[in-house]
């Protein structure tokens, strides 16, 4: 595998199949989908044509990239979703699972579903993204889907910020039958009430925009206005596109830490909020403090923007702080 691409290529040793694994591992629950990325000299005009400089399909959604950055910085990583069971795309996404060593076997597979996918426009001008999801007709992860895992195997539960109802039972039937283990959730999307999860989680991983439409229009002011709406001992990140990120403690203290652009400039964001996310999580459960673990991130997601897909990023890890 090149870049972010799916190519065939040898399945890597690492235990595979949830039963081989002995330690905990880290679940992030929620999308995986196939990403085909165009990549243009300069964002086409409506109605015109224009040829790309270069194309390529990865495995994407945010779960799935959250566990892909879990286990390329060495984490014990799985993957929970709903597959499409005889789509075309799902055989590259399970190889590309088993490359990068990310368990996936307990995920639920439903026949006769389109895989979600998104067709995705990066500008060389400016590395935005630009994405266009389809998601026709795959059902989101269930309450009872969600009760086929044994929750003992794992040390720390990820939700992506979707699937409002059904999540938001999922994570009250984590905190009540597995009230040790820690959950995270992530609040990225505006104006789907994604702000419930917010009181539910120990880590509320927030995104600028959510911050911006609750009133905060600056990071400086994340904290005031989500301080009474976290539940007790919870902890909030938020992270700030090229200007870094916050955190926000529960004993109230606040850390900030600016970006850090890629020496070479930046080439391709897909991804970098759940790489973000991931080295958090990755940092946090490693038990780095909060201030620590939000350099960290910001270091790796740096890193992430410089390169094409997650790769390097192990030793960006290694050496954040
Ligand atoms: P997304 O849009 O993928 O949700 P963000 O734009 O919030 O993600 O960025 C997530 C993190 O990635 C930021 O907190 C920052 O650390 C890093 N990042 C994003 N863009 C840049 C950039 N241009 N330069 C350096 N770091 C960046
Ligand atoms: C990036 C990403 C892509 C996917 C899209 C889904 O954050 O997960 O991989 O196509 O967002 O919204």
């Amino acid at each position: 595998m090149s870049g972010g691409g799916l190519h065939c290529s040898s399945a890597s040793s690492r235990g595979m199949s949830s039963s081989s694994i002995q330690e905990k591992r880290i679940l992030c629950v929620g999308l995986v989908c196939l990403d085909v990325v165009h990549v243009v000299k300069s964002y086409p005009v409506e109605d015109s044509d224009q040829r790309s400089v270069d194309q390529y399909a990865s495995r994407g959604g945010n779960a799935s990239n959250s566990a892909t950055v879990l286990a390329i910085l060495g984490q014990n990583s799985e993957y929970f979703g709903t597959l499409a069971q005889d789509s075309f795309e799902l055989q590259a996404i399970e190889q590309d699972f088993r490359d990068k060593g990310i368990a996936y076997s307990n995920c639920i597979r439903i026949p006769n579903c389109i895989c979600p996918n998104s067709a995705i426009i990066v500008n060389q001008e400016n590395a935005s993204r630009t994405i266009i999801h389809t998601n026709l007709n795959l059902p989101e992860l269930t309450l009872s889907d969600f009760q086929t895992l044994n929750l003992k195997e794992y040390s720390w539960i990820h939700f992506e910020g979707r699937n409002l109802i059904n999540v938001k039972e999922m994570i009250r039937y984590t905190k009540i039958h597995f009230p040790g283990l820690t959950v995270s959730v992530e609040v990225e999307k505006i104006g789907r009430n994604y702000e419930e999860f917010v009181p539910l989680a120990d880590v509320v991983l927030m995104s600028k925009d959510i911050a911006k439409a609750n009133g905060a229009s600056r990071k400086e002011d994340v904290a005031a206005v989500f301080r009474g709406r976290l539940g007790v001992g919870a902890k909030l990140i938020c992270a700030w596109g090229e200007l870094g990120g916050m955190a926000l403690d529960a004993d109230g203290s606040i850390s900030d830490c600016p970006a850090f652009p890629p020496p070479e400039g930046v080439i391709d964001t897909i991804g970098a909020g759940d790489t973000f996310n991931g080295a958090m999580i990755a940092s946090l459960n490693l038990g780095k403090s909060l201030d620590k673990a939000l350099i960290t991130a910001c270091k790796v997601a740096g890193a992430k923007v410089g390169v094409r897909g997650f790769q390097g990023l192990q030793e960006v890890f290694k050496h954040a702080d």
